[in-house]
């Protein structure tokens, strides 16, 4: 279990602790459902892929894993970059105060919109997913009239099949992320011929949950074999931002890389291809998201119901699921569930621990082994649930999302508040509260401009 579990966590007097304070009176202060961040955790993991890269990579913390401003100036101070994909997640780096030379625009449907605003903040990177957005780009740039020029990396989809769920592969037969070596061979001449941008690299995000270190290292080898024929298209120091994906453990026993061996996978793939003499100087760039936040997180649940289930055992409501972790009925994401109330009490029984929307397939666990008497009131820990969680959660039949909470030595900081009705009905312009004077305001054209078709 350890390995799934927060670095804080323990357990006595049959009541499970994390960042020193009982799960059981987190949830009574905060409510739930709510996500729990270990901080102590989140700040070993940045030490680690530190410690394992070294000073000169680009470490960037891939924000649609999560995202909240108390990450974010975690981040800063440990000298990160931040990777980030909408306006929105742009909006919150910089109000968090990021400074946005280190942020890197990726995205494969960017609006004409985000890319003025990435371009008027100073991003100090984009990446170019598709041979149109440089066009894209240039009107962007003009209607900014800005002096400043974000670089610009490409991003390439190689023949690679990487052992993961299919739905979170991002290269190879079927996928939609990035350019062919081909057509980006062609938009890397294009982007350097025109001498109006820098080029400075080569992207490859190859998929998440990735298991096998050898895949890395093929991704990096397919990054220079891209780069080296066209090496005088980049700079004297040429970025390979190779992505993210190094695997979480979200059950017991399952094995992950650690950040050394995906670094050592990495430069073993750099070193065979022949990386130096080819290429030159060249900066790495990594991007991890859930290897770093998702087993620094658990979310808390409170047990509305205890029924039995027509021949198929018992079941157990919980106050979330769908809205606030997606992931099960998407991916069919399987977590280990913990009762914090009764920590020391024998996992006697097995029980279906279902969510509260309206769908048979909102199933937090179908066969989770808890205490035979676990009842209404106790308090379920989901572990693992940092990345991906949060961060995917909606307002399914009217549930506003969770609060999140840091806990670290002893005392807890809500970082995000929980949605509150007010929230969710803010935009609904006929329902005449604050959200719909707020939303009848006046507002410029800039800001309702419709993506530009193309
Ligand atoms: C471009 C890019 N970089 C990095 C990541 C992070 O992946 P992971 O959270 O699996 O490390 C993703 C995930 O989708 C991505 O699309």
């Amino acid at each position: 279990m350890n390995r799934v579990l927060p670095v804080s966590w323990t357990e006595s007097e049959g009541r499970a602790h994390v960042g020193g304070l009982a799960l059981a009176d987190i949830a009574a202060r905060f409510g739930t459902p709510l996500v729990v961040i270990d901080q102590r955790h989140l700040e070993n993991r940045l030490a680690r892929f530190r410690a394992a890269f070294g000073p000169a990579t680009g470490l960037t913390y891939a924000g649609k894993a999560f995202l909240c401003g108390a990450l974010v100036r975690l981040l800063a101070r440990d000298g990160w970059l931040v990777d980030v994909v909408s306006g929105g997640e742009l909006e919150l780096v910089r109000r968090a105060g990021f400074s946005m030379e280190n942020v890197i625009l990726h995205g494969n449907a960017k609006s004409a919109a985000e890319l003025e605003r990435a371009i008027a903040y100073g991003v100090g990177r984009i990446v170019i997913d598709h041979p149109d957005e440089v066009n894209d780009l240039r009107r962007a740039a003009a209607a900014v009239g800005a002096g400043h020029r974000p670089d610009l990396l490409v991003r390439l989809n190689v023949d690679l099949t990487p052992e993961t769920h299919e739905k979170v592969r991002t290269v190879g037969p079927g996928t939609h992320f990035g350019m062919s070596p081909a057509v980006a061979a062609s938009v890397a001449r294009r982007i350097a011929g025109a001498g109006e941008w820098c080029l400075a690299g080569v992207h490859i995000h190859a998929g998440s949950q990735i298991r096998d270190p050898a895949l890395f290292s093929r991704v990096a080898a397919a990054a220079v074999d891209f780069v080296a024929p066209l090496r005088l298209c980049f700079p004297e120091t040429v970025e390979l931002d190779l992505g993210g994906g190094l695997a979480a453990p979200y059950r017991v026993g399952e094995e992950v890389p650690s950040p050394r061996r995906y670094a050592e996978a990495l430069m073993a793939g750099l070193h065979r291809s022949g990386a130096e003499a080819r290429l030159g100087a060249y900066r790495l760039i990594v991007e991890p998201g859930r290897s770093v936040i998702a087993n620094a997180g658990l979310t808390l649940y409170t047990i509305h119901a205890r029924k039995p289930l027509d021949g198929a055992g018992e079941a157990l409501a919980v106050d979330g699921g769908l809205s606030d972790n997606p992931r099960p009925s998407l991916y069919g994401a399987s977590y280990e569930v913990l009762n914090v109330s009764r920590a020391s009490g024998e996992a006697d029984r097995t029980f279906r621990v279902v969510g509260r929307h309206c769908e048979s397939g909102d199933v937090v666990a179908p066969s989770a082994a808890l205490p035979g008497d676990t009842e209404v009131g106790d308090v379920l820990a989901i572990p693992g649930t940092g990345a991906y969680v949060f961060a995917m959660s909606s307002r399914y039949n009217g549930v506003g999302r969770p609060a999140v909470v840091f806990v670290r030595d002893g005392a807890a900081r809500e970082v995000v508040r929980r949605e509150t009705d007010d929230d969710l009905l803010a935009c609904d312009l006929s329902l005449g509260g604050p959200g719909a004077a707020r939303g009848a305001r006046p507002v410029s054209a800039a800001a309702v401009r419709p993506s530009r078709a193309r």
